[in-house]
């Protein structure tokens, strides 16, 4: 297989030109410049040794939740492997490895500067959930878990102290795989916790923006992101020939839950969902995706989500759950039972307001303790409302996908996909925040506007 540090280096050498326009010419990159911070290969590609089955032996590797990524999962920059030999544009996606991917694709831009006295941004190329990955699978290093990231925030204080004390850090950003609250543990917890770590408590990262697939309750360090599918068009024929087979697709299941079947020991959403399917095999499908058997393996519930109407998106462990994005691109009207799964979290790629348009919204407490039936409630939709939330579901849906590097001119100029989004939200946060800062107004930099997009 390549060597995917070698690649990168590859690309880097190729972006070193200022892109700033002569005097006169309008300046198509006024406020979207970003420079790349250049930090040393132990903090992003030498972490790619990490996946693998050999890296972390004392744990089980046959959970995929508690283990390292799959080696295959490297390949196509972090895309993964096609998910067969004549796919266009489904992939095996492991979403650990969102960083690296996500790195690719920022080094693609136009618009980056060399020089970081020019930039509106400062992207930092960490990958920090591989970085996480000793500390949350290796017993040995439980007790350290606090210092995950601290080598990082060492060496950025230290190597050209300017670019990071020029906005004390308030115009740094970097992308992190997984829920904020995996590395959020206090860093004064005794013993440590398992599972997480604390780099977004670091004190030196604080004025950091983080882009994760899930925000906490009061997010002024993080924002959303959405989680990655498997598909990754890189053509808009490809593009709009799944769209089309998603809108027209013959949809005979009224709804499905995809995710982990094991029944919980109290009364909680998913488990109600699970004792209606069971009741209700007409109008329920079920797909089993426990232990992670679904993670690599898309076509195990594409398929069914594009049977289905409805696809039902409990909270699991955390509110948001990967299933969202997959019954998105499927034309599967997404069910929500909580505000957090979803409408509290994307608001840079999926409009707040319009959500009742293309998602329907069942609050988990009237099912799980008011007696609600979720197939009556569905079942009551009429037939051409379903149509109109479908089609506006896969309007939505060109605004989750991670589209594949080096992707046509045409697709990048047919709209801006979920990485797209990202880097505009996150200049226009980093944009108020540090206008803020030169304004002297210091007491609103962590001011939690809503800046949501509408559409
Ligand atoms: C974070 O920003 C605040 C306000 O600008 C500043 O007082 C503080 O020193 C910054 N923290 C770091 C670690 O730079
Ligand atoms: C399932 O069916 C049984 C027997 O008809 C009924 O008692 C129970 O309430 C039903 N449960 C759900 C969740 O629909």
């Amino acid at each position: 297989m390549a060597n995917p540090p070698f690649l990168f280096l590859l690309v880097l050498l190729n972006v070193a030109a200022d892109p700033r326009a002569g005097a006169d010419a309008p300046d198509s990159c006024a406020g979207r410049r970003i420079h790349i911070r250049r930090i040393p290969p132990r903090f992003n590609t030498d972490l790619l040794r990490h996946c693998g089955a050999d890296t972390f032996p004392l744990t089980d590797a046959s959970a995929a939740a508690t283990s390292a990524p799959p080696w295959e999962s490297l390949a196509n920059h972090g895309l993964g492997p096609r998910t067969h030999p004549r796919s266009r544009s489904w992939y095996r996606t492991d979403a650990r490895l969102m960083e690296p991917f996500f790195h690719r694709r920022i080094l693609e831009r136009e618009c980056l500067v060399d020089d970081p006295a020019h930039a509106d941004a400062v992207f930092v190329p960490y990958y920090a959930a591989l970085d996480a990955l000793p500390y949350v699978l290796d017993p040995a290093l439980l007790d350290a878990s606090a210092r995950h990231g601290a080598e990082l925030a060492e060496f950025l204080a230290r190597d050209q102290p300017r670019i990071l004390s020029r906005r004390q850090g308030h115009d740094h950003f970097l992308v992190v795989s997984g829920s904020a609250w995996d590395y959020s543990q206090s860093p004064a917890t005794d013993p440590r916790l398992w599972g997480s770590t604390s780099l977004l408590r670091l004190p030196e990262l604080a004025n950091f923006t983080f882009l994760t697939t899930e925000s906490r309750m009061w997010p002024w360090q993080e924002h959303a992101i959405p989680h990655p599918t498997s598909f990754h068009p890189s053509t808009l024929p490809h593009l709009r020939a799944w769209l089309a087979r998603a809108r027209w697709s013959r949809r005979a299941t009224l709804m499905l839950f995809a995710g982990g079947v094991s029944r919980p020991s109290r009364p909680n959403i998913r488990g109600s969902i699970l004792a209606e399917c069971a009741n209700r095999t007409d109008a329920c499908a079920v797909v089993d995706c426990s232990g992670g058997k679904c993670s690599h393996d898309p076509g195990m519930y594409m398929r069914a989500m594009l049977r289905s109407k409805f696809c039902l998106e409990p909270p699991g462990d955390t509110p948001t759950r990967r299933s969202t994005f997959d019954a998105i691109l499927a034309g599967c009207v997404p069910v929500f039972f909580e505000d957090l799964a979803a409408r509290k979290q994307y608001g840079w790629h999926l409009p707040p307001a319009r959500y009742d348009e293309f998602s329907v919204h069942i609050p988990k407490e009237t099912v799980v303790f008011g007696g609600v039936r979720i197939v009556e409630m569905l079942q009551s939709v009429p037939e051409a409302e379903v149509r109109r939330m479908r089609k506006r579901v896969l309007e939505m849906a060109p605004r989750v996908v991670y589209r594949r590097h080096g992707s046509t001119a045409e697709l990048r100029a047919a709209g801006k996909d979920a990485v797209d989004l990202a880097v505009d939200g996150v200049l226009r946060r980093i944009r108020r925040r540090t206008r803020a800062q030169e304004e002297g107004r210091t007491e609103t930099i962590y001011a939690m506007e809503d800046d949501s997009v509408e559409m």
